[in-house]
């Protein structure tokens, strides 16, 4: 059974309760409750990780025994070279999830230093973005896409 790693980086474990105007109001429980049922029905399995600590996400990504990863980053995203160079490293295919639309936020939220190693990146769909991005990180392993 494939495995699909879902991270997610500082703060979204805030969800529900963290500017709810941007953010929504589903908490990140009811997210990956939704996300398992997802991949259940294709066959798949996830592991979920949420950190508010860059190195510890780094290690989280080094030690993954996954056949992908999906990603929100949050503010890493705009800062992050570590996490980059560990998800380029991993070579196996990414998933980079916002729930909000990054290019239509502040400007330092319009680089995403993640996105060029990633396999696709989905932005702006609320918590629809998981679920989306769930779907693709799905279609990429069985293609064997990257
Ligand atoms: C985010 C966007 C980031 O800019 C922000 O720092 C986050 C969440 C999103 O999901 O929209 O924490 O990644």
């Amino acid at each position: 059974m494939s495995k699909i790693l879902i991270i997610n980086g500082p703060n979204l474990d805030l969800l529900g309760r963290r500017e709810n105007d941007i953010y929504g109001e589903e908490t990140i429980d009811m997210i990956n409750s939704e996300i398992k049922k997802i991949a259940g029905d294709e066959g798949v399995e996830c592991e979920f990780f949420q950190s508010n600590h860059e190195g510890d996400i780094v290690d989280r990504i080094r030690d993954a025994d996954a056949s992908g990863i999906m990603i929100n980053p949050a503010a890493y995203t705009h800062t992050s070279v570590a996490i980059r160079d560990a998800l380029s490293a991993k070579a196996i295919p990414v998933v980079e999830v916002h729930i909000s639309n990054i290019y239509a936020r502040e400007e330092f939220r319009h680089k995403s230093l993640i996105a060029p190693v990633v396999t696709g990146q989905i932005s702006g769909f609320g918590k629809d973005s998981y679920f989306l991005g769930i779907r693709a990180i799905i279609a990429a392993v069985k293609g064997d896409r990257r």
